[in-house]
């Protein structure tokens, strides 16, 4: 395990799970905090025979508990927009890192604990999980990504309402609405469900998985045509990989595939 100031990264098996560790703040996040982040985000990357990658936060209270308001309430306007230029920086690393990432989501994910979990692929959460994006109760509005991703995700005229009233969404509406995938239930690990899902990630080919993760996410704004066509490309790419060599061979001879990931 490697332990940075506030944020910790190990590997189990083929998974890397990343910890948001400050809980005297309940893992706000500075930009301290992002730094390490990133940090760990590039170390992860490094794993040998990576399939998956979970981010969750330290104790049983607070995924991320939102930006850190501390840091932020003495901010000019350029620091501030600084400061969200990291925060979606560090969070476009995470849409685009190139295993999935799973969000296991253990209680408070406010803010930019929202828009966190957001970057990421599947959302798991845990029953004491509240989502929201009340940054208008403190005059500001979501910088990390909000205004964009969550629309993404559950629809314009939901995401307004929701960042309008700056109202805490439970883990079973998150669900409802499509913001989350799954929420356990009450005494259940959220990381352990975080890690069986990795683990079936991990039985199919990596490399398909990686390219598939490619398709959705480079064309999610693009039109139609644009984005089939890069699915097709994608596809094409398969065809060169060993995994698809013996995930085929597999099937036809009725055996179980071993897939290497290249
Ligand atoms: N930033 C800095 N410190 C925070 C924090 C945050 N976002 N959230 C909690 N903390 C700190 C508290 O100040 C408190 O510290 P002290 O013990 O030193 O006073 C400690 O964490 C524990 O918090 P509470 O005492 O408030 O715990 P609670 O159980 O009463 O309430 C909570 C929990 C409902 C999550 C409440 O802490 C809260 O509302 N936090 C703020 C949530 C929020 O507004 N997030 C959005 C931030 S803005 C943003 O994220 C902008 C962006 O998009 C870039």
């Amino acid at each position: 395990m490697t332990e940075y100031d506030n944020v910790t990264v190990e590997q189990h098996g083929t998974t890397a799970v990343i910890t948001i560790n400050r809980p005297k703040a309940l893992n706000a996040l500075n930009s301290a905090t992002l730094d390490d982040l990133a940090e760990a985000l590039m170390e992860a990357s490094t794993f040998d025979d990576l399939r998956a990658l979970i981010i969750t936060g330290a104790g049983a209270k607070a995924f991320v508990a939102g930006a850190d308001i501390s840091e932020m309430s003495g901010m000019t306007c350029i620091e501030a927009e600084d400061f969200a230029l990291q925060g979606q920086e560090v969070f476009n690393g995470i849409e685009n890192f190139p295993t999935p990432v799973i969000a296991a989501v253990n209680g408070f994910a406010l803010g930019g604990g929202t828009e966190l979990a957001m970057a990421c692929d599947l959302i798991l959460c845990s029953s004491n999980a509240v989502f929201g994006q009340p940054e208008v109760k403190l005059g500001v509005i979501p910088g990390f990504g909000g205004t964009q991703r969550l629309a993404r995700l559950v629809g314009a005229m939901r995401a307004r309402e929701i960042i309008f009233t700056g109202r805490n969404v439970p883990a079973a509406e998150a669900v409802q609405i499509g913001l989350a995938l799954k929420v356990l239930p009450e005494g259940d690990s959220v990381l352990d469900a975080a890690l069986a899902l990795a683990g079936k990630i991990a039985r199919v080919g990596p490399v398909a998985v990686r390219l598939a993760k490619r398709a959705i996410n480079e064309n999610a704004d693009a039109a139609l045509p644009t984005a089939l066509a890069a699915e097709r490309t994608l596809f094409a790419m398969c065809m060169s990989t060993e995994d698809q060599t013996e995930g085929m061979d597999a099937f036809l001879n009725k055996r179980k595939a071993d897939f290497r990931g290249c």
